[in-house]
């Protein structure tokens, strides 16, 4: 088939928060986004791939503040640390701007400005909490407090992570700026809204045509149910954005801009490569546009956005694809677990087409989280791409080099297993078409087992033995590099680096999709050289050590950004532990003998804790610092009695060693309980 006009397709990752790094999370997005646009590309189709930086909001302010530059160059710096990353793992993005430039703030304020016209947005006076001695008002994630409905302390201003209970942050109980530790006042003021419930009708069709998943489309059907508000989308100054056009002193909320900043990465790259704004974001066009995100911000690209562009006189997406969220080892992405990998540090020990590879085979259309296990992750690749393709290229090449001086037949012994190679091409091109990358690898795999199969059964070795310019170890050799380069030009996708390497190795042109329904014949071909080594599980433990030792001590906030807010999410919260972990758990009675308050922080109290005495008769103090001074005034903690994990591995704190952890329980608040001194227990006892 002859594919006269290539498809117009304008794709985007979600735009990265501009205030923290790249983290193994958003490198699942890139990867499954990028994997899609050099297929097909591979394909010939004209498809552009842009993403940009996320760089508005109160957190940027703040951090900017807090290491006293402007709030611009933060946002520089950490652009270009987000291109390396990205770069790193060989995303493919034909432009990567920054929400923080002049064709964003043009387009944000000329939508807006249409959105208004046409009565789409309306303006009321609204109280918020608004932190006295910072002077600003305080994003939910800002206040913390005690949990009206379970009482659990230290909850953020918007829901309970321990209930999971969703408030008004006015409802939290003993609330605290966490800015400043201020409690907040309630102050009024003016701010705009897009009139969402207006487009229930039109999202109620938009959600069926097809653009969505089937449980994206069932839980937005739930929501449309349910009913839609309208959507806040003014913040008063100090803020770092845009202000609103005609309002002095109020700006556009993070989230107005940021989707419109697909558009403005996209007419940068018009400007660079000529072509046509308005074809890929007015109505009537034949382009695609396809949004890939993950699922704790469907409802911005599938309910607000659609819903704006569609106001303003624009296109909405053709597809909004949405996947699930990248855990460790089976525990979410958290820095105070230690499971938090940052871009950089994978990329400080490892070859990123290893964890290209392990995403792709597990990635699929669905919305399912996928877990990075690292003992999977280096069985698998070391198994399937070294041990099954690799391998194929290795038995076959030195035998070509030696024996022909390089010189491939100029037939393939085998035509009926070639041409079953070639005959997948459909069947791999519709999966990746579809998102199921795991299928098309799986496909992949059982060609290559097929190959490897081949030349075992062949045995050129044997054969060379006794005369190693056979014109028989030529064809089967030819055949085995044939049946190589076809496996290579299926997971050129996937593995963009090892395939010009193959490129090199085969001397020949960069492979496209097409490529396969033509052989390598009568050709000359270079000297092998490794295409890929084995995963090291060394490296990994290496990248495991780095990554614990920036883990943030408990106590600590947890990193917002990596917390899944998931309303597609069914996972309880807390892993599930075997029998044998808990029992290496050494839990033991203490006694307090001192209790400080610690300069510098507004949790932590430093405990003196009394083991009684150790295996050799020592007596056993400890220090250790624990997140319960919420609960406790220092001075009537000392005598009590508590439990503590008495085998945890000391660890280095920002105030100092920690050498074990308290055990308390309760509502929280003031109501965290210790053991009193008269319950019998002593110390050192173990508890059972
Ligand atoms: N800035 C917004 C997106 C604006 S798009 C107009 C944002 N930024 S983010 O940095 O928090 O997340 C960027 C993308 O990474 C989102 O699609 C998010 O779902 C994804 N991920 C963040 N953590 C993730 C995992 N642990 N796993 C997989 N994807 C995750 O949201
Ligand atoms: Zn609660």
């Amino acid at each position: 088939m002859i594919n006269t006009t290539p498809r117009r397709i304008l794709v985007t990752s979600a735009l990265p928060y501009a205030n923290g790094p790249i983290h193994l999370g958003h490198i699942l997005e890139a990867v499954q986004t990028d994997i899609w646009v050099r297929f097909q590309k591979l394909k010939g189709e004209d498809c552009v791939y842009v993403c940009a930086d996320d760089t508005h909001g109160t957190a940027i302010m703040l951090r900017a503040e807090s290491e006293g530059i402007t709030a611009e160059a933060l946002i520089a710096r950490v652009n270009e640390e987000h291109q390396r990353d990205y770069a790193g793992f060989n995303i493919g993005f034909d432009h990567f701007h920054s929400t923080h430039s002049v064709e964003n703030k043009v387009l944000s304020q000329e939508i807006y400005k249409v959105l208004r016209a046409n009565g789409h947005i309306a303006t009321r006076t609204i109280t918020q909490l608004f932190d006295p001695e910072k002077n600003l008002f305080l994003a939910d994630r800002f206040i913390k407090g005690t949990c009206p409905k379970c009482k659990a302390p230290d909850q953020y201003g918007d829901n309970c992570e321990v209930c999971n209970a969703t408030y008004n942050p006015t409802e939290l109980l003993n609330s605290r700026s966490t800015l400043s530790g201020a409690a907040p006042i309630e102050k009024e003021s003016e701010h705009f809204f897009f009139t969402l419930p207006v487009f229930t009708e039109f999202l109620k069709q938009w959600t069926r045509s097809g653009t969505l998943q089937e449980q994206v489309a069932n839980k937005l059907n739930e929501w449309l149910e349910g009913g839609l508000q309208e959507w806040d989308i003014s913040r008063d100054a100090p803020y770092f954005g845009f202000e609103i056009p005609d309002a002095p002193g109020k700006y556009f909320y993070v989230w107005l801009d940021a989707p419109i900043g697909y558009m403005a990465s996209f007419q940068v790259l018009c400007e660079k490569t000529g072509r046509s704004f308005d074809e890929y974001w007015r109505p009537g066009h034949d382009t695609e546009l396809y949004h890939f995100i993950g699922k704790d911000i469907v409802n911005f690209h599938t309910l607000f956005w659609p819903a704006m562009l569609s106001s303003a006189g624009y296109r909405t997406p053709t597809g909004v694809n949405v996947h699930g969220f990248m855990t460790i080892n089976g525990q979410k992405m958290s820095k105070s677990r230690g499971t938090f990998i940052n871009a950089s540090d994978y990329l400080a020990h490892l070859d990123p087409e290893y964890l290209r590879y392990y995403l792709a085979a597990k990635l699929s259309s669905a919305v399912d989280d996928l877990d990075l296990n690292l003992e999977d992750f280096v069985a698998r690749v070391n198994s399937d791409v070294v041990g099954k393709v690799v391998n194929i290229a290795s038995r076959c090449a030195g035998f070509i080099n030696k024996g022909f001086d390089g010189m491939l037949s100029s037939q393939c012994s085998e035509p009926a297993l070639v041409a079953e190679f070639q005959a997948a091409k459909d069947e791999i091109a519709a999966h990746y078409e579809a998102r199921d990358y795991s299928k098309a690898l799986r496909a992949i795999m059982a060609l290559a087992d097929k190959a490897n199969q081949y030349i075992a059964d062949k045995a050129p070795w044997t054969l060379a033995k006794t005369d190693k310019s056979s014109a028989e170890v030529q064809a089967i050799c030819s055949t085995g590099l044939n049946l190589f380069r076809l496996v290579i030009s299926y997971l050129k996708p996937v593995l963009p680096t090892m395939a010009k390497n193959v490129e090199q190795f085969l001397a020949i042109e960069p492979l496209q999709w097409n490529s396969v329904d033509t052989l390598l014949l009568a050709h000359r071909i270079n000297a092998f050289s490794p295409l890929l080594t084995r995963v090291d599980p060394d490296k990994v433990a290496a990248m495991m050590t780095q990554v614990e030792s920036s883990r943030s001590p408990v106590g600590a906030s947890p990193a917002r950004d990596a917390l899944p807010n998931t309303p597609l999410s069914t996972e309880p919260i807390v892993a599930q532990i075997e029998y044998p972990d808990f029992a290496k758990v050494d839990l033991r009675i203490a006694r307090i003998v001192n209790a400080t308050h610690v300069e510098g922080s507004d949790k932590l109290l430093q405990l003196t804790l009394d083991l009684g005495l150790d295996a050799t008769g020592k007596p056993d103090i400890r220090n250790v610092f624990s997140g319960i001074k919420s609960a406790y005034d220092p001075a009537t903690l000392v005598g009590r009695l508590t439990v503590m994990v008495a085998n945890l591995a000391p660890r280095k704190m920002k105030f100092g060693m920690s050498e074990g952890m308290v055990l308390a329980a309760g509502p929280g608040g003031k109501d965290i309980w210790l053991l009193e001194p008269d319950s019998g227990a002593q110390p050192g006892m173990r508890v059972v």
